[in-house]
């Protein structure tokens, strides 16, 4: 075993300089994810957490470059889904599908106040769900009253800890702001989600590794990581995109450093390529975030074109979740899933 690997798999620590030279060497692949998934079952078992996903508006105010929701983007149909439909689809989630948790995701709409937040939170609470946000920058007295609803966790990826790229890429927004907010999430006593994405035009290997080390430092709980799809409709249309692998890579190294954390394998990948969430799942990955939006809507949140879960309906995706997880021996996990926090060196 390259002693790198053999390093992060008794330590879970490593030096950039160390992190930067697994992710150059392309020859140790196949150890790397090995060596994640073993650490992955040591420390969060062979159950994997499934998370239904409504994407209740695509509505945003930010104009990030590399995504279909951007507030330039004029090619797209914009939806909301009402509070009565949202708690509709998290019953059926709850009682009819089995998921222990919701997760409410949607662009930065600011329709959605703080009091209409708190009360689609509070109803779905009533279900004895985990509920999680995935809405963007609020502020911490925001964050604060989302928990005092019941909210759970929240999902506010930093992209890229780059700052340069970051700012060129999300116009207009703040990357200590970004930060800051990712912080207020755990001072507001929200389990924290944070990732980036992996393969925008600039980003470096570089990157990837103080990506890794910016998630031990915040004390991450989940952390998501994805390629990024070029979309047509945005100005990176031409852009390479980001591969499997390196996200793969990435997202294990993630693993072996924060080994008792939540990790999806996420839809992008399975975008990417055919199979892309089972090879995660084999790689470090625990989690699955199935789409229970209603299917009317799911091609109108186009984050990024082709996405996996366009066109079934709830049913459908969370079938085709589960057929995945056992295909591959392991089982869908019982319980909410919060982060258990396991003693590690060092
Ligand atoms: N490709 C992959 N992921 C994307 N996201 C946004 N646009 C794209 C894209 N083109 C991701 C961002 C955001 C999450 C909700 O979706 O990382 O945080
Ligand atoms: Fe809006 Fe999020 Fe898309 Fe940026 S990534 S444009 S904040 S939905």
């Amino acid at each position: 075993m390259h002693p790198l690997i053999e390093k992060a798999l008794t330590n879970h620590h490593l030096e950039k300089n160390e992190l930067v030279e697994l992710l150059y060497n392309d020859n140790t692949n196949q150890e790397l994810f090995a060596a994640a998934d073993e650490t992955r079952r040591q420390y969060v078992g062979d159950g994997v957490h499934l998370r239904g996903l409504i994407e209740f508006s695509n509505f945003c105010r930010n104009n990030c470059c590399y995504c279909g929701l951007r507030r330039d983007n004029k090619n797209i149909e914009r939806y909301r889904i009402d509070e009565d439909t949202i708690f509709m689809l998290a019953e059926h989630a709850a009682r009819n599908l089995g998921l222990k948790t919701v997760v409410l995701q949607s662009g930065e709409d600011m329709y959605f106040d703080r009091e209409k937040l708190c009360s689609v939170i509070r109803r779905i609470k009533t279900l004895g769900v985990a509920l999680t946000l995935s809405i963007g920058e609020k502020s911490l007295e925001d964050y604060q009253a989302y928990k005092k609803a019941g909210a759970d966790r929240f999902l506010l990826r930093i992209e890229t800890t780059d700052k340069q790229l970051y700012l060129d890429n999300d116009p207009g927004m703040s990357f200590e702001n970004r930060v800051e907010c990712i912080k207020n999430l755990g001072r507001a006593g929200l389990e924290i989600g944070t990732g980036v994405l992996v393969g925008l035009p600039g980003q470096t290997i570089d990157s990837y590794a103080d990506d890794i080390l910016f998630f031990k430092e915040v004390n991450a709980d989940m952390i998501g990581i994805g390629p990024f799809i070029p979309h047509p409709d945005t100005p990176l249309k031409d852009a390479a995109g980001g591969t499997l692998d390196m996200a793969l890579k990435v997202m294990a190294l993630t693993r072996l450093l924060l080994p008792d954390i939540n990790i999806p394998a996420t839809t992008a990948m399975e975008t990417l390529t055919p199979n892309g969430q089972a090879k995660a799942l084999k790689a470090g990955a625990n989690v699955i975030m199935p789409n229970i939006t209603l299917t009317q809507y799911r091609r109108h949140y186009e984050l990024y074109p082709g996405k996996s879960t366009t066109g079934y309906t709830p049913d459908e995706s969370l079938k085709a979740v589960k057929d995945k997880i056992s295909a591959l021996g392991r089982f869908v996990a019982e319980g909410p899933g919060f982060h258990e926090k396991k003693n590690f060196l060092p």
